[in-house]
Order: C-alpha cells, then structure tokens, then sequence
C-alpha cells in the first residue's frame, strides 16, 4: 500500500507526548505535562481548537500570533490546494519566479512609498537576521542598539539585540551593541553619537510586555537616529500584518522605519513565511555586484506554497475587513477584562492595542490574597500567573501563556476572527479563576499531581529502557 497520511494520523494520533519526549524536547514535554498542558489538538477553526475527545477550545494565544486570520482559513487553504494542483515548477532557483514578484508588489503597495524593496526567508528571526546584516552593509558599521525587554528572534544575530541573560546563556559571545532602557533617550544619544551603530532595533509595541513607549519617544529615536547616521529597524514580527489593528505598527507612531522585518501572520499559519522589507538604497548595499546577487540567501525563502498563502492572507485581510476586526475586539477585549479590576485588585490592568493584550497581576494589599499571592511569589516569579493560565485551561478550555518577561503577565494574541461571545467566555472565565486565586492549595494541587504523574511516567519509562537493555 502506498504512503497515506491520513492512516498514518489516525493510527498514531495519542502517541504526541511520548514521540516528542524520544526524539524532540523531553524537556518541554515535561512543562506541558507539569501545567496540565498535554492536550491532543485534532483540529482547528477560525478561533477554536478540538481536542481528541472533541472537547472546544477558545484559543487565545493563535500560536504565537501566527493564527491572526483564524485557523485553517479556507481562502488560504483553497491558494495552497491550487498551487500544488498546478504543478508549478517550485524552487527552480535560477530563475524569478512570478509568485514571488507578486508578492513582493503587493507587500510594497501595502507599506509607505520609501519602502520598495523586498527580502524573502522563513521566520521572523531570519527576517531579523537580514535585517542586522544589510543595516551593516549599507552603513560600514558594527554595533547595534536594542531596547530592553525586546524580543527579536533567538538565532545568533537575534540573540545579540535581545536581552533576557536566560536566552543568552551557554551560547557563547554575541555580536557587538548596547542595550538601552526604553525611555532613556539620554543614554541611546550618548550610544549612537560615538557613531558606529549601524541600526537601532525596536518593537514599536513590545509583544511580550505590551507596554506602550512613553509619548514622543519613537519619534525621538528616529530624529537621533537620522541624526548620527543610523538606520532604524522595526520588528514587526509580531506586530505586522494587522496585529494591533494597523497593518504595521510603526503607523501608530507616524514612524518612517528604513527597516522592517515582518513574518508570523503572513501565511495565515499555514506554512514558514517571512519578509524584510526596506529602502531600496540599503537593499542595493547588499547586492551591489553581479558576482554578489546571493550574497545574502536561503533556499526555501521564495517558495511557491508561502508565496500563494501570502498573496490569500493579504486578500482576506482586505476583504474581510482584518484591521478593524483587530482594533474592536481587542479594544472590547482589554475594557471587558478592566471590567474586573473593581472585583480583583490582584488584576492590575489589561492593556494593548488591537489584538496584542497583556493582562499584568499584582501583588495584592493585604490579607488572604496577599498571603497567597506572597507565597506563590516566592517560589518563582511566574508562578501566580501560571496558577491563573492552568486553570484557565482545564476548567475553561481558554489556551493563553505566561510570557517570558520577569513581571506577572498574560498575554492574548487571538484570532482577529473572536467574536462577543467569545470575549465573554473570555471575561468570565477570568472572573471566576481569579475568585479563586487566593485558594493556593486548588491549582498547586494540580500542578503537584501533574509533576507527580510525569515523574512516574519517567520512571515507568526508564524501568522500560532497562528491560530493553537487559
Ligand atoms: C517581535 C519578534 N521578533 C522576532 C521573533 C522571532 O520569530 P521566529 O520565532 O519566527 O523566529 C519573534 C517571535 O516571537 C517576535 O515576537
């Protein structure tokens, strides 16, 4: 019998876990299995997922933000279905291929008119990557500037414009720069007035924290940019593509980036996708010779399948009205959970823009809460959250998560496609898991038998790979 996909789910489906654990991450599998995560996802729609046992769920998180669309869109998938029933010659390599060109025009129609020119790869970090390399090319210098508590990618040049020392760690020397804390306009002008930083690299909207720029502050940082000769990149990794209700959010600041670097939504979460788009003046700093047009590439960066769900993914994000999808419900979203605020002073605020939302706790003043909150805090800084995203999870079926910032917050990044009601099961799902939350002992419990049940499967696991090897 020839090869059958479709068999081969169906016969293996539940085996998740234990492959990954083998040949994977045992590591992340044991997080999952620890918080209660371990779920079998079956399938997936607009905002919804469908474990194996047909249980819904609200997914709140989209995959990181990939899932902007909605999951499983169909006029992505009809694009994709299309291109491989065409039988395109895919990847030919020597030669420009029209998918790519049209993607390319539509990319540029879509950004203001000093951004022409477009480069193809296959995630944010590798559009992070370019963007570090051609800022070098096009300038002559070294160094980078990057904000604390970004997040840019965890590849090596990445690496080098993010903070977060646990990210760093083990992984050798980076590339030269400096960090500034956002609002220290003083330091970045000290920084960028010794006039070797080829870019200044910026999330306009943080993803991880969600905190807004002080006023004038991006503003700022173009003028001292252009000032001392630096390109400004802005990672819209996150953020590009409608996220927070603009198609980019370097808009809301009146910014006029040289740089961006854009990937996650634009395939509709189908397949790797990912763009940096910049001057054609930086562009041309790159591929300045003949015998230097790939100087800068990668094999799968034009291909047919992410070339076709990014012109679908633009087309849905016209014609069913995207960005003002992603402002309201976002807005209705962040004032539905401020709603609570009065009934839970361990919530401190929800804040975003569009359909990038971070929910940050606090410690509250006194009593049986501050106790519970104290406790839980001195374990682990990210533990209260936790005990909040866990039962979110197993008594609502809400998918969220801890982002991997050092203060208490959640953070949303739902399908653009959520409806009120899902805002409401949203709201009252948070209502009644932060109800509880003083009653430590409930989701500790879980977490403790989660931990407990994983240890025992290792156990039972190692007690396996002995008989084997005896
Ligand atoms: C702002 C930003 N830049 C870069 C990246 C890296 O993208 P990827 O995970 O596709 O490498 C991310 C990923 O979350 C991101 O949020």
């Amino acid at each position: 019998m020839g090869f059958d996909i479709t068999r081969l789910i169906a016969d293996r489906v539940g085996e998740n876990y234990e492959l990954h654990e083998k040949y994977v991450n045992p590591t992340l599998v044991d997080v999952f299995r620890t918080i209660g995560f371990d779920r079998v996802y079956a399938r997936g729609e607009g905002a919804y997922l469908w474990d194996d046992t047909g249980a819904q769920y609200l997914d709140m998180l989209g995959g990181f933000g990939v899932a902007a669309i909605g999951r499983n869109n169909p006029v992505v998938a009809g694009a994709i279905r299309d291109v491989l029933d065409m039988d395109l010659p895919n990847m030919v390599q020597m030669d420009c291929a029209l998918l790519s060109g049209l993607l390319a025009e539509a990319l540029v129609e879509r950004t203001p008119d000093h951004l022409d020119a477009v480069y193809f790869c296959n995630s944010g970090t590798e559009a992070v990557e370019a963007s570090l390399k051609f800022a070098r090319a096009a300038t002559g210098r070294d160094r980078f500037v990057h904000f604390r508590g970004g997040w840019h990618g965890l590849t090596l040049g990445s690496l080098s414009v993010m903070g977060g020392d646990e990210f760093r760690e083990g992984f050798g020397h980076l590339l030269p720069g400096d960090e500034v804390a956002v609002g220290d306009l003083e330091h970045l002008e000290r920084v960028l007035a010794r006039e070797d930083a080829a870019a200044v690299i910026v999330e306009c909207l943080p993803g991880h924290s969600v905190t807004l720029p002080p006023d004038g502050f991006l503003g700022d940082v173009q003028r001292l940019c252009r000032a001392y000769g630096t390109l400004l990149i802005c990672d819209e990794v996150a953020t590009g593509y409608g996220r927070t209700g603009t198609m980019f959010a370097f808009e809301h600041f009146g910014l006029e980036p040289d740089i961006i670097a854009t990937s996650k939504a634009l395939s509709g979460g189908y397949v790797p996708v990912a763009a940096m788009i910049c001057r054609r003046e930086v562009y041309s700093a790159v591929f300045n010779r003949l015998d230097r047009c790939w100087v800068h590439s990668s094999s799968f960066g034009r291909n047919n399948l992410a070339m076709a769900a990014g012109l679908a993914t633009l087309s849905v994000l016209d014609d069913g009205d995207m960005l003002r999808r992603s402002a309201e419900q976002g807005r209705a979203l962040v004032d539905g959970i401020n709603g609570l605020r009065g009934r839970h002073e361990v919530l401190k605020e929800a804040r975003g823009l569009g359909c990038l939302v971070a929910i940050e706790l606090q410690q509250p003043s006194g009593g049986a809460k501050k106790v519970a909150w104290d406790a839980v805090h001195a374990m682990h800084e990210s533990l209260f959250p936790q005990l909040v995203v866990m039962p979110l999870l197993s008594r609502h079926h809400i998918i969220t998560q801890v982002t991997g910032t050092h203060d208490p917050i959640i953070r949303l990044m739902p399908p653009f496609v959520i409806s009120a009601d899902d805002i409401r099961w949203f709201v009252d799902a948070l209502d009644e898991v932060l109800s509880r939350s003083h009653r430590i002992p409930g989701p500790m419990i879980e977490m403790g038998r989660n931990a407990m049940k994983a240890r025992l499967r290792g156990r039972s696991r190692a007690r396996a790979g002995e008989a084997v090897a005896q």
